[in-house]
């Protein structure tokens, strides 16, 4: 059988590549480096068999029934799949697949730590300060920062990221580890001595509190008001997961009252909109303890590459009639 496929954004080539090689599939890609609209979106699904989406794609039942009830696989180039409908699609038949991969892990702990250094040595704040002419004598008071070493980190969520940044911070920077997931991590505490807390507890004792769970309804707004209350004034907190896990209004008032002391953002609420209300959006950045970078925590050439390899070996799986190494349940 031949498999016709949409690829919904021009993507690093591997992957791309790898499809092309296959005599069964016809690829149509979009020939645009840009969210394709989506009313083109509707358009070029139709009479497919395969969509490769990205994570700004919603695929919702109005793209299953523009495509057609030909459609039997969603590949999403994301390890995150929030912009899936799911249940809509398991009625339907059609497989589900992501990218999760060690890499892509790595790049996204990475990133996190990154964010880290960033407010605890504001590094974004005094680059700028320097820049401007500031610097004009050393100073023993002079935009005092934090240190890591032997500070309490709280990892919400540990799967493969949030593990690797607990293994980072743990190794390298002798940080105590708390942590808080559905269910208890054994091997994560005989490795790193981390301790299993209740969300509150966690909250409360953390110096830096980090994210790493999917969006799903019961993560929305997880962190809002009234868990803000319950942390430290010197503490941090880290999102690189999926924006509506912090409410962001709360987030706002919480660092205007100086309730935390600062926070590392990759992902927004309303994505790509800092502060959801498109009419006064600079709440977020105009604050100096705020280290705001635009959902690129897995944006090295490295992984974006893999990425398109994973997605690619899924549609090869499924076209090749075998189960994809990451199709979601
Ligand atoms: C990025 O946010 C991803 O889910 O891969
Ligand atoms: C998957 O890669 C995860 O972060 O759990």
């Amino acid at each position: 059988m031949k498999y016709s496929a949409f690829v919904t954004r021009i993507i690093p080539d591997e992957g791309i590549n790898l499809l092309k090689k296959n005599k069964n599939i016809e690829l149509d890609l979009y020939e645009h480096d840009q969210v394709i609209p989506r009313k083109e979106l509707l358009k070029r699904v139709k009479g497919k068999h395969i969509i490769l989406s990205i994570l700004t794609d919603k695929i919702d039942k109005e793209v299953f029934d523009a495509a057609g009830p030909q459609l039997k696989m969603i590949a999403n180039y994301a390890v995150g799949f929030d912009n899936i409908d799911l249940v809509e699609a398991k009625k339907r038949g059609i497989t589900v697949t992501n990218t999760p991969s060690e890499m892509i892990s790595e790049s996204v702990a990475e990133h996190t730590i990154a964010l880290m250094f960033a407010l605890a040595k504001r590094i974004v704040e005094t680059d700028k300060f320097t820049r401007a002419g500031k610097y004009k004598a050393w100073g023993p008071q002079l935009l005092l920062g934090t240190d890591l070493f032997k500070k309490t980190i709280g990892i919400i969520g540990t799967g493969r990221i949030g593990t690797g940044v607990v293994h980072r911070l743990h190794d390298g920077f002798g940080m105590k580890v708390v942590y808080n997931d559905v269910k208890k991590n054994p091997q994560l505490e005989q490795e790193t001595g981390a301790k299993f807390r209740s969300l509150t507890q966690l909250l409360k004792e953390s110096d830096f509190v980090s994210i790493h769970v999917p969006l799903l309804p019961s993560t929305k707004h997880l962190i809002s008001t009234k868990e803000f209350a319950l942390m430290k004034p010197t503490a941090f907190i880290i999102n690189t997961a999926r924006g509506p896990i912090i409410d962001e209004k709360a987030l706002c008032k919480a660092l205007l009252k100086k309730q935390i002391a600062g926070a590392g953002l990759d992902v927004y609420e309303c994505e790509p909109l800092i502060d959801c209300d498109p009419n006064d959006n600079l709440e977020l950045r105009k604050m100096d303890n705020v280290v705001l970078t635009p959902h690129t925590a897995s944006a090295t050439l490295t992984t974006r590459q893999e990425m398109s390899k994973i997605a690619a070996k899924n549609i090869l799986a499924f076209v090749g009639g075998k189960r994809p190494p990451n199709r979601i349940e």
